[in-house]
C-alpha cells in the first residue's frame, strides 16, 4: 500500500473511488448515486488542489491492482487569521477496512501538517453514530469539542454529528 499526494493522472481513478465509497456507506455526506463525477471534473479538482499550498490531497493505492482504495482531504483557508486552521474529510473502500489504511492516510497528513510550520489545528466532523471512525479519530488524539445538532438528514431522519479537533 502506498500513501501519496493525488497527482492529475489520478482523476479516472479517484472518481472511481469516490462514487464507491459514497455508495458503500451511509457516513459520507453524498448518498449512493447522488452525484456523478466526470473524470473531467476530478482532474480539475485535482490539480487544483495540486496548486494550494495550504490544502492537500492524499490517496493510499494498493499497488497489486493498481487501484485507488482510500483518500484524505486536508482543505485549509486562506485568510491569514484561519490560516493556521485546516479540515479534514477522509474515505476507505469497504474491502480495505480494518487495515490500517486511515491510520496510514492521517499519519502522512500530518507528516504534511507539520512540515508546513504554520498549522495549529486540525478539525473534523463525524455522525454520532459512526462509532469506527469516531474511535479512529479518537485513538489519533482528536478530541470531541461540541455536538451539532440534526446537521445531517439521511432519508427523512436527522442526525447530530460531533465535531473534533486536534493541535499540534
Ligand atoms: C472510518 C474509516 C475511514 C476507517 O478507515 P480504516 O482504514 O478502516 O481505519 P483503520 O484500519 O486505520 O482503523 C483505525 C481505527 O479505527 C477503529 N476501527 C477500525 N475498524 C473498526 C471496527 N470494525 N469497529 C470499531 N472500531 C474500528 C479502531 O480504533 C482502529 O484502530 P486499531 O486498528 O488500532 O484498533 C473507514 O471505515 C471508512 O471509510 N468508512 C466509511 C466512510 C466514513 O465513515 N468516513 C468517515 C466519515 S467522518
Amino acid at each position: 500500500m502506498q500513501i501519496r499526494e493525488a497527482c492529475e493522472y489520478d482523476a479516472k481513478r479517484f472518481a472511481k473511488m469516490q462514487l464507491q465509497i459514497d455508495g458503500e456507506t451511509d457516513y459520507m455526506l453524498y448518498g449512493a448515486g447522488e452525484r456523478e463525477i466526470s473524470t473531467k471534473d476530478a482532474k480539475k479538482r485535482l490539480e487544483y488542489f495540486a496548486d494550494l499550498p495550504y490544502s492537500i490531497i492524499l490517496v493510499a493505492e494498493d499497488m497489486e491492482t493498481e487501484s485507488l482504495v482510500g483518500f484524505l482531504i486536508a482543505d485549509g483557508n486562506p485568510p491569514n487569521r484561519m490560516q493556521h486552521s485546516i479540515y479534514i474529510a477522509v474515505g476507505v473502500l469497504k474491502d480495505y477496512w480494518g487495515q490500517g489504511v486511515a491510520t496510514r492516510l492521517f499519519e502522512h497528513m500530518e507528516t504534511w501538517a507539520r512540515g508546513r510550520g504554520i498549522v495549529r489545528r486540525i478539525e473534523l466532523g463525524v455522525l454520532c453514530e459512526n462509532q469506527k471512525a469516531l474511535r479512529l479519530y479518537q485513538k489519533l488524539g482528536y478530541e470531541i469539542e461540541g455536538t451539532h445538532r440534526d446537521s445531517f438528514m439521511i432519508g427523512n431522519e436527522y442526525y447530530d454529528t460531533y465535531w473534533l479537533s486536534k493541535l499540534i
